[in-house]
């Protein structure tokens, strides 16, 4: 271990010796003699805050992070002061404080396991270039102790031994360990004994983590400015950990619209009229789903936001409504430079309202994007969100676009050595005024979020949906996201594979990667692969700088348009599991996807897997992330199996070779599972859906399914008009129960449900539903044995000879 006299001479600074204390109902302060305050606030048994300040006063309590939705209150709150410490003790925790130093230990209250511990704890070193201190933390690392999280870092799954910094950054074609890039996301989670807990450090500054990479048994985290400001979240479960990460920062306020969930069509650039109408057509005549189109810059008027350019769409209202008629969804960009054109009335608007943001001595923060120069709105004022959610009146009330897709919000700026605004650039921050240091890495997150005001307020009742490219804890609150400009390779797969994990397990599961590589052409064999992976993504678009070729689902051969068509339809199929998945999102935090030691933490075997995951709970996929593949070996998690293509049931706990030639992906059905498939559309709508079926796969024992839905759009379900069913499924040696329960005033178009069964161990000899015995004959032979039950069954038991 360093003494401090080592990080003295380094010029690092520590608080000195405890003087008094002092409590205001769920916050107590701590206060050493020169002047350091720690402030704990418990705001639940299982999360506790940690503020300190060096001078005596603390800022203004102000964060774009937290919610005002976030649960707080805890059921047990105690202090004890002995002569060294004092020990703060809820429900779930205890803390200690050290006297002498203010160091932290916290355990788990019920059986003692030392959890989390400051090595030097709090430490601060002035900052001679900026003024204020650059805030440090460092933490001891257990036995081993493994760390995931931080967003969208392209790095192995698992990030011990490795160092990272927060600072959202435009990154055309970055590559593994690039960093950073374009999200930051300061939060992680840390994981030893089977016990897991997470910090969010909410800080805006640049910020730093180390897991174990300068010294070997240390955690750090720094930043350039700002508090040290963090919470601490108890699991012990991973899982309990992203879900009250995403309680604190936030869950999407609504639902998506259903047609969200669909597959999306991108390239920059679709443009004229002709060439999308061309690309959405195909569509339909080779029959392969799609709910999304997407205008990159070049409908715009010389790329100035919020205009038309007349020669390549002349009517875009008519042609909007067209492509509704015909289940297309229309996604237009929207970025945050503003032409410098005084003809020009967003502008003139802007300007003539002081919105723009300028440098530290007074002139507007100029900066080159597409447009050539340009301002950019502040943000970070409630004014300027305001006016630029207005600015969406004409695009999406008047003229019907359905989506709004934010870029270049990092801010990215063209040809300056940073790519983005400098330092001094002056900003709101909601009234706590700041320089860019601080600002930086919300400008995207507010953006996206005036954006997001927008598109909900013209599009009502419709609801809304947004893309950003920069964001911030937070920022899940109110958009989907994209991994950024990657490329057509195989090594950018397996990142956008990591990555889609990676942002589950950070609160943002709405997120998806360029499918098939934004710069760059992949071959045909890669863009398949890419699709397997990409329709278990929350967030499924296709997109590409065009400047290659073409990345159309037909673009390769026919060969490849058949098995996109035959993956796109799965996902198709697949919607009701996903949308039950979302809404388990909205109301409990529950990540959309389950890296696998997310799914079973307990087993060791998880703690370094990158490739397998879990989509929803109970469907496990592994992409193919090489050429040539007529399969793969991957790990299959503990409990049993069904394989999704073959019935084949499975042991876990072990590795095991999966067969998947070019038309298959190695996808796993937990046994026990009732997996809801609509019909195949060709758009989500398409179609009156007359019978859903249930894929019930067999289990010696009990499992839990869940089936949500309501009226795939609109905010009536928030009125109780949803309807959320929960199937328990009982097997035993020679029967089968199945029990419904329903909740919800919501009544679906379709009447049944038609029950698939796989892996039943025995012929069946008797049915009875509610109490009454059906005549065998409803039974149907085909690929598995099926039977059409009416959808409010109460129970099901089949009964074997
Ligand atoms: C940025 C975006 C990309 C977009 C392009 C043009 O590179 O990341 O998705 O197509 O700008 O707008």
């Amino acid at each position: 271990m360093i003494v401090n006299t080592e990080l003295e001479q380094k010029g690092n600074l520590f608080p000195s010796k405890f003087v008094s204390f002092k409590k205001d109902v769920d916050t107590l302060y701590f206060s050493t003699d020169n002047n350091v305050v720690l402030q704990l606030t418990v705001f639940r048994d299982s999360v506790l805050r940690f503020r300190y300040t060096t001078t005596g006063t603390f800022d203004n309590d102000f964060s774009y992070a937290i919610t005002k939705y976030a649960s707080k209150g805890y059921n047990h709150l105690e202090i004890v002061e002995n002569d060294e410490e004092y020990h703060i003790i809820t429900s779930k925790l205890l803390c200690k404080i050290a006297k002498e130093n203010l160091r932290i230990r916290i355990y788990d209250v019920k059986d003692n396991t030392l959890i989390n511990e400051d090595e030097i704890g709090f430490h601060w070193e002035e900052s001679y270039e900026y003024g204020g201190n650059i805030v440090k933390m460092s933490k001891t690392i257990n036995d081993r102790e493994s760390y995931f999280g931080l967003g969208d870092k392209p790095e192995h799954l698992n990030l011990k031994g490795k160092r990272f910094e927060n600072w959202v950054t435009d990154s055309y074609a970055f590559g593994k360990q690039t960093d950073p890039i374009y999200k930051a996301i300061p939060f992680f989670t840390g994981l030893h004994h089977n016990k897991a807990y997470g910090i969010f450090f909410d800080n805006t500054f640049r910020t730093y983590f180390d897991f174990g990479q300068e010294r070997r048994n240390v955690t750090s985290f720094w930043a350039q400015g700002g508090e040290m400001n963090y919470y601490f979240i108890y699991g012990p479960k991973m899982n309990d950990v992203v879900e009250s990460y995403t309680d604190l920062t936030g869950k999407p306020h609504q639902l998506p619209p259903l047609w969200a969930l669909g597959f999306h069509q991108c390239k920059w650039s679709y443009y004229p009229e002709a060439n999308v109408k061309e690309i959405t057509n195909k569509f339909r005549e080779l029959q392969i789903p799609c709910d999304a189109i997407y205008l990159d810059i070049d409908y715009m008027d010389g790329f100035r936001c919020f205009t038309w350019n007349k020669d390549y769409f002349p009517d875009p209202k008519r042609m909007v409504k067209e492509l509704l008629d015909d289940g297309f969804k229309t996604v237009a960009i929207i970025d945050p430079g503003i032409k410098i054109d005084h003809e020009y009335s967003v502008f003139k608007e802007a300007l003539e309202k002081d919105y723009f943001c300028k440098r530290a001595d007074g002139p507007y923060m100029k900066g080159k994007v597409w447009p050539g120069e340009c301002y950019f709105p502040d943000f970070t004022k409630p004014e300027v969100r305001d006016w630029w959610s207005g600015l969406f009146k004409e695009l999406v009330e008047d003229i019907g676009v359905q989506g709004v897709w934010n870029d270049m919000n990092e801010p990215a700026v063209m040809e300056v050595p940073n790519k983005t605004f400098p330092d001094d650039v002056r900003h709101d921050y909601d009234g706590n005024r700041c320089s860019h240091r601080k600002a930086h890495n919300v400008y995207g997150m507010q953006m996206a979020r005036a954006t997001y005001h927008g598109m909900k307020k013209f599009n009502y009742p419709k609801r809304p949906f947004v893309i950003t490219r920069a964001a911030y804890s937070g920022t899940q609150r109110y958009t989907s996201t994209w991994t950024g400009d990657n490329v057509a390779t195989w090594e950018h797969l397996s990142i956008a594979n990591i990555q889609a994990q990676r942002m589950a397990m950070s609160g943002f599961s709405f997120a998806g990667s360029d499918i098939g590589g934004f710069a760059e052409q992949p071959q045909g064999e890669l863009y398949t692969r890419w699709i397997q992976l990409g329709v278990f993504h929350p967030f499924c678009r296709v997109h590409s700088s065009g400047d290659h070729g073409d990345q159309e689902p037909w673009a390769f051969d026919d060969d490849v348009t058949d098995i996109v068509r035959k993956f796109i339809e799965l996902r198709y199929q697949l919607l009701p599991y996903l949308y039950t998945a979302f809404w388990k999102l909205i109301e409990h935090g529950t990540p959309l996807l389950q890296s696998l030691v997310l799914f079973d933490q307990e087993d060791q075997q998880t703690h370094y897997r990158t490739d397998e995951f879990v989509y929803g709970n109970q469907i496990l996929v592994c992409p193919i992330q090489e050429p040539n593949a007529k399969g793969r070996r991957m790990y299959i998690p503990r409990g049993s199996w069904y394989n999704f293509w073959t019935d084949e049931y499975v042991e876990g706990g072990k590795e095991k070779w999966v067969d998947a030639e070019i038309d298959s992906m190695p996808m796993f059905i937990k046994e026990g599972a009732i997996i809801p498939k609509f019909p195949v559309q060709q758009y989500v709508g398409e179609i009156e859906i007359e019978e859903l079926a249930l894929e019930v796969y067999y289990k010696l024992g009990k499992e839990v399914s869940e089936l949500y839905d309501d009226a795939h759009d609109g905010y009536d379900y928030t009125k109780g008009r949803y309807s959320f069913r929960t199937f328990k499924l009982t097997g035993k040696a020679n029967e089968l129960i199945i029990q419904q329960h329903k909740e919800g005033k919501y009544e679906a178009s379709y009447k049944t449900f038609k029950l698939n069964l796989h892996g039943l161990p025995f012929e069946i000899k008797e049915i009875q539903i509610d109490n009454e015995i059906i005549s065998i004959e409803n039974l149907q032979v085909n690929e598995t044995l099926s039977m059409v039950v009416d959808k409010n069954f109460a129970e099901i038991h089949l009964i074997g000879k």
